[in-house]
């Protein structure tokens, strides 16, 4: 596996409106040391896609400044930062295996040799059966474990993760959230993975970054206390239940806030 450190992303003073003024994020500062895992929590509306998709340079902004690995983003994507969506689009006129193998070949593999780890990975997510399936032939779930695995083979330093594992049954979610673990740890890239799941933010990330509602900003960081490696850590451990806790109760404000804004102003 490579060691190789990627960079950290570093996001200072951005704002965004999108026409007319709708104000989507508003002076939000955050840091991710490479090589880190944050989560970020916050209630519908308040930017956490805008935000994303800023820094996977498929938006612009106003004001303010975007860097990933010492490259200021701005309006320009590249293969080091990947969005890995709710519903990933496979090649359709590709086998599930040929979508992941397309990845690797991507990124220089001789094409045997990418069949061979298109194989490994698609046999981690228990899809050994449906390899030569047409994405048609697929469940929603399998598709999205295949789209997940063509991410992850893709070899991105910035994992840009916006609520990929919601529309999952608990089967597929827990061992899409191992993957994406496994990848982080041993790669040692940096993930920003959004979610409206405390009990997933809490698991998987190091720090979970608390947004207000809309207008988004940065209301708190919470630091999670458990071990890096993840997959040895009960769903019900006592630390995990405490910070879950501890986030649930200062989301809980920001949801009614929310809430409130939609019934005044009326979306
Ligand atoms: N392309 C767009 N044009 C106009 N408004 C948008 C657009 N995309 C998002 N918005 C608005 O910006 C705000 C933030 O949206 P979004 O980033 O999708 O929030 P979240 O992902 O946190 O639910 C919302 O009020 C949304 O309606
Ligand atoms: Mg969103």
């Amino acid at each position: 596996m490579s060691t190789s450190t990627p960079g950290g992303l570093v996001v200072r003073n951005l704002h965004k409106t999108y026409p007319p003024d709708i104000v989507a994020l508003r002076d939000v500062s955050l840091e991710l040391a490479p090589g880190t895992f944050t989560a970020i929590i916050g209630p519908s509306g308040c930017g956490k896609t805008t935000l994303l998709k800023i820094a996977a340079g498929i938006e612009t902004y106003q004001h303010g400044e975007v860097f990933f690995a010492g490259e200021r983003i701005a309006g320009n994507t590249s293969w080091r930062r990947s969005v890995i969506y709710q519903d990933i689009r496979l090649f359709p006129w590709l086998t599930a295996q040929a979508n992941v193998a397309f990845a690797l070949e991507s990124k220089g593999l001789p094409k045997a040799e990418a069949r061979r780890q298109a194989a490994q990975w698609i046999e981690r997510q228990g899809l050994q059966l449906y390899a030569d399936a047409y994405p048609a032939e697929l469940s929603g779930g399998m598709r999205q474990k295949i789209g997940v695995c063509r991410v992850l083979a893709n070899a991105p330093e910035l994992v840009l993760c916006d609520e990929p594992f919601s529309a999952l049954d608990w089967t597929a979610r827990e061992s899409l959230q191992l993957e994406l673990l496994h990848y982080w740890y041993e790669q040692r890239k940096t993930v920003l993975f959004v979610t409206h799941n405390v009990e997933e933010a809490v698991y998987l990330a190091q720090r979970v970054v608390l947004m207000s509602a809309r207008p988004g900003e940065i209301k708190e960081i919470v630091d999670v206390p458990l071990p890096e490696e993840r997959w040895s850590v009960r769903r019900d451990s006592p630390q995990l239940l405490a910070v879950a806790q501890y986030v649930n109760n200062h989301i809980a404000d920001e949801v009614r806030k929310a809430q409130a804004t939609e019934q005044a102003v009326g979306y």
